[in-house]
């Protein structure tokens, strides 16, 4: 099944002609945190893998382009981003950037920047352009850190909200400003705890983060609790090596942490299916971000 979705995404690649999807219904899921460093980067790229591993075609959005990083993660260059293509320089098949057969890499700028760009007729040659990824299963999207509108807009268009946060207090304390905010507009969150000590760890500090929400908000967020990702040497070893750790080490403690936590997202994501869900697509997507702003 890989090899032909493999193949049909090389040829969408290489296709002159627009892609003429039928349904588009890409699930956006967005990889956010209170605070920088706690592993937003490595929880998206890695989840990212596993989910084009299991045969979803997945896309993933460098949005957090301060620190750019996702680049480095997957070890390739980026020459152009999603913001020369709003302005009209690069098209979307140009800057998009195949890690593998089910995963693409879509170079992204900060809200800041990209939103500086709302040109109608840009925009509906965009959303033209974007047709050929509309096979795509999920788009991730590695926000920023922090509560400000560049990061919230991506959160408000997003299926899924991924709250990334890890033991230390600060961080926990600017995870619950995060989930403050967010709640403001939506009340489903899911939380994810990285770099625990041990297995219970993430666990008891999920529950006091939700109980001081429910305790504190006067409308509480429903708060889903995803799982705990270990420290691992693994994982720093393959930052500097420039390697997936679930990729390279798939059989490590630390991949089976994620997969866990990936797998509790899809068994979210297809129970909401029950629920009708709006059908979205990666132009459909780009377009409502920047008409929000
Ligand atoms: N569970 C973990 N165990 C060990 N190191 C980790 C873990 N998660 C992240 N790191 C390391 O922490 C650093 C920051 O992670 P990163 O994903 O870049 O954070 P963010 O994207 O939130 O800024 C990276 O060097 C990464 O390798
Ligand atoms: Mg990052």
């Amino acid at each position: 099944m890989r090899e032909t979705q493999a193949s049909k995404l090389h040829k969408i690649l290489n296709m002159e002609e627009p892609y003429e999807a039928q349904t588009p219904n890409t699930k956006i899921i967005a990889v956010t945190s209170g605070k920088g460093g706690v592993g937003k980067s490595t929880i998206s790229s890695n989840m990212a893998y596993q989910l084009s591993q299991m045969g979803y075609r997945v896309g993933i959005l460098d949005a957090d382009i301060g620190l750019a990083n996702l680049d480095i993660i997957f070890n390739v260059k980026v020459k152009k981003t999603l913001l020369h293509v709003l302005k009209g320089e690069a098209t979307l098949k140009d800057i998009v950037i195949p890690i593998n057969h089910n995963l693409l890499l879509i170079p992204g700028e900060s809200g800041d920047e990209i939103f500086a760009y709302n040109d109608n007729e840009i925009i509906k040659r965009f959303a033209k352009e974007a047709a050929f990824l509309d096979m795509l299963d999920f788009l991730i999207i590695d926000t920023g850190a922090g509560i400000g509108k560049n990061v919230q807009i991506f959160l408000k268009e997003a299926d899924e909200i991924l709250v990334v946060t890890m033991p230390d207090p600060s961080a926990i304390t600017d995870a619950y400003a995060t989930i403050k905010v967010t709640n403001t507009y939506r009340h489903d969150m899911n939380v994810i705890l990285n770099n625990t000590r041990n297995p219970k760890e993430g666990k008891l500090i999920f529950d006091k983060i939700n109980k001081v929400a429910k305790n504190n908000i006067k409308t509480p967020p429903d708060l889903n609790y995803l799982g705990a990702l270990s420290q691992d040497p693994i994982i720093t070893k393959s930052s500097k090596y420039r390697v997936l750790f679930s990729e390279e080490y798939p059989d490590n403690l630390c991949s089976y942490d994620l997969s866990l936590i990936t797998r509790n997202l899809l068994e979210k994501m297809e129970h909401k299916v029950l629920v009708p869900m709006e059908r979205k697509s990666f132009a459909v997507f780009i377009k409502r971000l920047l008409d929000r702003f």
